[in-house]
């Protein structure tokens, strides 16, 4: 049986995007396949970008309320936090003395910072860059291979990272002997989500809908949605049409087909929009008030946290006892 595992920054409620690109086929999957499934919460992967406790707390919450409302089955998932794994650290230090610093070196997010700070005409290129940042593939490669993850489902940006998480596993297998799963890494978001300016949708970008705003929010929201100065009465292109497209995500196909009638009729961008308001929250009404009632008994998704890590950590101790024996001659 394969072994399948992904993480998931907590850097706050996540958005539509999120939920239609990654969390809803990462659930999808684990409910139409057999395997092992391991997802969990990078929250010490926030610590590099985020410096207040009672941030990354909250938002760690927040993420997993969502995973949770969004019907997770933990029965068959395990869902647990980085921070609740210290053996995931142990690993990264042993890792990290296995890569050359020039792999590190070479890392797209690393990279992206250098030249920043090159545009922006600083002297010293790693101006305000942490050794978090510096060594984060590290730290990604331990959470990947402690757990002999046999694929990794991840977005483009992330597909480097499981590249060097393989390189370290092959270099040690290479050296000491066939001791860690070499993952692959498999593309897990389709078509990007358009957000409400019709870019990427991105928390960057300001245009993100969140997923379990209140209805009144959900409705102000997608009324900003940018549109055309068609007339109400006048036929509408479906092909450029960003309430269309996003309709689409929430709708079968012969809903669709209604819509795309109505169209080329003609309907206001006003009832447009209220067409997908509709059906937008008629998607997302139940889990947002199971939602809300986690993040009102967080003792409920403490609990949750707690039996994934309890599962987790049998296979953490596994493999960490193998390396320790394999690579530092150590017994227990
Ligand atoms: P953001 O750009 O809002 O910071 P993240 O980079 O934290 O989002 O993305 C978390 C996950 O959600 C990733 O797997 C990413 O591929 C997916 N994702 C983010 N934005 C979108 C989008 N607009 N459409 C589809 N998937 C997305
Ligand atoms: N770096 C990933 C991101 O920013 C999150 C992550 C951390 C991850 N550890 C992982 C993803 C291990 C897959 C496997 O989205």
């Amino acid at each position: 049986m394969k072994t399948y595992l992904t993480g998931i920054q907590s850097t706050g409620m996540p958005h539509l995007g999120n939920y239609l690109g990654a969390i809803k086929p990462a659930i999808d999957f684990s409910r139409e396949h057999e395997g092992n499934f391991l997802y969990f919460i990078a929250d010490y992967h926030s610590l590099n970008s985020i410096k207040d406790p009672k941030v990354i707390s909250e938002q760690t919450y927040e993420v997993a309320a969502t995973w949770l409302a969004l019907s997770l089955d933990t029965s068959k998932a395990c869902f647990y936090k980085q921070s609740d794994i210290p053996e995931i650290f142990e690993l990264t230090w042993i890792l990290q003395c296995h890569i050359p610093k020039g792999d590190l070196n070479r890392a797209h997010s690393y990279k992206a910072k250098l030249q920043a700070n090159e545009e922006a005409g600083k002297k010293d290129l790693d101006h305000g860059i942490n050794g978090g940042l510096f060594s984060y593939p590290v730290l990604m490669a331990a959470d990947i291979l402690l757990f002999n993850t046999d694929i990794v489902p991840v977005g483009k940006d992330q597909i480097q990272h499981v590249e060097m998480a393989r390189s370290i596993a092959q270099r040690i297998n290479g050296h000491y002997g066939d001791l860690l799963v070499e993952p692959q890494e498999s593309l897990s978001a389709g078509k990007y989500i358009p957000g409400l300016d019709g870019r990427k949708m991105s928390k960057s970008y300001g245009n993100s809908i969140p997923l379990f705003c209140t209805e009144k929010r959900l409705k102000k929201l997608i009324n900003k949605i940018t549109t055309d100065s068609t007339g109400p009465d006048e036929p509408k292109n479906t092909e450029d049409s960003l309430i269309f497209d996003l309709y689409k995500f929430f709708s079968t196909k012969e809903e669709v087909q209604v819509l795309a009638k109505k169209f080329s009729d003609g309907i206001s961008w006003g009832h447009a929009k209220l067409e997908l308001f509709e059906k937008v929250n008629e998607d997302l009404s139940k889990a947002r008030e199971k939602y809300n009632h986690l993040m009102d008994n967080r003792e409920l998704i403490d609990r949750e946290l707690e039996n994934g890590a309890k599962k987790a950590r049998v296979i953490a101790r596994e493999t960490l006892s193998k390396v320790r024996q394999n690579i530092m001659g150590l017994q227990s």
